[in-house]
């Protein structure tokens, strides 16, 4: 079953006088439980791509299709949903929310959903005990190492039980150590949980963890 659909998508930045287009007429699938790995130079358009998918920005032509819905048909509160259920983002550099420990950086974007409270902070209990991390409950991002933050904003995106998760060079700013061990675990739920990834990384040894591997130049998907 496809998830994820792109049709002839392309997107234009404006800047100045000049047009760049950083993703030039892309096709693509994702089915469901599917791993991809995208690769490729900087400035090949991997985090547009992550955005268009995300809903975090739209497209200049194409059609972004997900669960066989186009997009330009939702509104903006199904948009929104969407962004707030269907998918979940790990980054490069964690975003978690300095004035929040880790358990409420969990729990947040459930209680923005609307979630009630007692069954947000069990379930937030929960995946920070699947991450190793029950221990620093109460401890600030400051306060936990890099490999331990990117396993807080992997339970964080997962609060909402999202059918796909994006993580944009996940393992970029750790040590190979802290590097392996966030993406055993993130390849520990995706498989339990029946989640799609799509993994953008310079890193050609994440590539064990995917199904197939999409290269990326200029914006265009290549061989
Ligand atoms: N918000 C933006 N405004 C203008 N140009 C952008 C913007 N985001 C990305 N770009 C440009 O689009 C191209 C692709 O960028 P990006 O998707 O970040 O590449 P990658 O993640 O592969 O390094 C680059 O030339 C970049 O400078
Ligand atoms: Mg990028």
């Amino acid at each position: 079953m496809k998830i994820i659909e792109l049709k002839n998508i392309s997107k234009v930045f404006n800047v100045k006088s000049e047009e760049i287009k950083a993703l030039d007429c892309v096709n693509m699938e994702i089915t469901q439980g599917e791993v991809v790995t995208v690769m490729g130079p900087s400035g090949a358009g991997k985090s547009t791509l992550l955005h268009l998918i995300g809903l975090m920005d739209k497209p200049s032509t194409g059609e972004l299709y997900i669960d066989g819905e186009p997009i330009s048909s939702l509104t903006e509160p199904e948009l929104s949903a969407l962004r707030n259920g269907f998918v979940g983002f790990v980054f490069q550099f964690h975003h978690l929310l300095p004035e929040f420990d880790a358990i409420e950086n969990i729990a947040i974007p459930a209680l923005i959903k609307g979630r009630p409270k007692k069954e947000t902070y069990e379930k937030a209990m929960q995946l920070l005990k699947e991450v190793n991390l029950e221990n620093r409950k109460n401890h600030f991002p400051s306060q936990l190492s890099g490999g331990e933050q990117q396993r807080v904003s992997i339970a964080r995106c997962l609060i909402n039980d999202p059918k796909l998760v994006l993580a944009d060079e996940p393992t970029g700013n750790l040590d190979h150590e802290s590097g392996t061990a966030v993406m055993d675990l993130m390849n520990r739920f995706v498989k339990e949980k029946n989640i799609s990834l799509i993994l953008v990384t310079h890193n050609p040894a994440l590539e064990k963890y995917s199904n197939r591997t999409i290269r990326l130049s200029e914006g265009k998907i290549t061989p």
